[in-house]
């Protein structure tokens, strides 16, 4: 275990983001970047479970308009590993009720003194929306079905782990692709960096569109599992959806469930993930979802690193775009042994 934390510095100049709003548009350069930190941060912290005060001094604001446990949790979480203080909104229970309008509210909780907005809300664009009218740094904890950046760098980080690089692997995405933002930052993140992705599902919510953008359609799991290095499965996000996009839950689970049969079919070795929250039974059954090769509870501890990363690396841009000496935002690099 490290005593200090490793020379940071190397990693400012390979970044000048000062917010994070889609891997869409990062290059593989800024995404390895992300990466990097992530591992850093995590090795220096124990796995995330130690402080390091380099943010000390400022505040992460919380702005979320739809639920979450993990993803709000490890924000919050990272925010304070990192010695900042952190804001916690939820739309329930707030002055929204009263005809606030999203931007209003994202000025009102500015105004406080924040330095990072952290923004989760159903309509595609709104991190975008916050990025042109507010002063701080704006990260997307995921805007409708568009897009979860921080996910797709957790997962992404987690299959790093495990098989070293991206380049000749093969991932597919499976299930909910047409309603899921996980499976968009993923599907960027793992093209950008060489991976070679597939989307499968059910033809109701795999559109043919992805072909023509190079990626592979699949609607048979039983066809592909054979030559998977990793499955990451996705949720039927039956909230986001107008009409049901297969007869029945049992038949969806029939063709698409990752079980114990299937996992007989598939690689020895092969990576099962799942972004959460998972609804056993139907894109997962118990025993794969707690079976050796489920990787799940490790994705949500790569979520702390890779959240830690991004609040470093958009404050050290956001310190050089004010003028800010990259010194002063680093009043202490001990590590601590307090847990929170
Ligand atoms: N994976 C994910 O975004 O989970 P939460 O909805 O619990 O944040």
């Amino acid at each position: 275990m490290p005593d200090t934390l490793p020379d940071l510095t190397p990693y400012r100049a390979r970044w000048n983001r000062r917010h994070l709003l889609d891997l869409e548009s990062l290059s593989a350069d800024e995404i390895v970047t992300l990466l990097d930190v992530a591992q850093v941060m995590k090795e220096a912290t124990g796995g995330c479970r130690r402080k390091i005060s380099l943010l000390q001094g400022k505040t992460c604001a919380n702005l979320f308009f739809e639920n979450s446990t993990r993803t709000r949790n490890s924000f919050s979480l990272a925010a304070k590993r990192l010695g900042a203080d952190t804001v916690e909104f939820g739309s329930s229970g707030s002055s929204v009720a009263k005809g606030e309008t999203y931007v209003d509210t994202a000025k009102t909780i500015e105004a406080m003194g924040v330095d990072w907005v952290v923004t989760r809300h159903s309509t595609p664009g709104t991190p975008h929306l916050l990025a042109r009218e507010l002063d701080c740094c704006v990260l997307n904890a995921g805007d409708g079905p568009h897009e979860h950046p921080t996910q797709g760098l957790l997962d992404l980080l987690t299959i790093r782990q495990h098989r070293g690089s991206f380049e000749g692997l093969t991932v597919a995405m499976v299930g909910d692709i047409a309603h899921s933002r996980t499976a968009r930052s993923n599907i960027w993140g793992l093209h950008k960096l060489g991976a070679h992705v597939i989307v499968c599902g059910p033809p109701t919510l795999v559109s043919e569109r992805w072909r023509e953008l190079g990626f592979e359609v699949a609607h048979h799991l039983d066809e592909i599992l054979p030559r998977c290095d990793v499955l990451n499965l996705l949720r039927i996000q039956f909230e986001r959806q107008k009409a049901r996009p297969f007869p029945s839950v049992h038949e969806y689970a029939a063709l698409y469930a990752m079980n114990a049969a299937r996992m007989k079919k598939a690689r020895k070795d092969i990576l099962i993930m799942a972004p959460g929250p998972i609804n056993r039974g139907v894109e997962i059954t118990p025993e794969v979802a707690d079976g050796p090769h489920s990787v799940i509870l490790e994705q949500v501890n790569n979520g702390i690193a890779v959240r830690m990363a991004a609040l470093w690396l958009l404050a050290a841009a956001d310190d050089a775009h004010r003028g800010i000496a990259p010194n002063s935002q680093e009043p202490n690099t001990n590590i601590s042994g307090s847990t929170s």
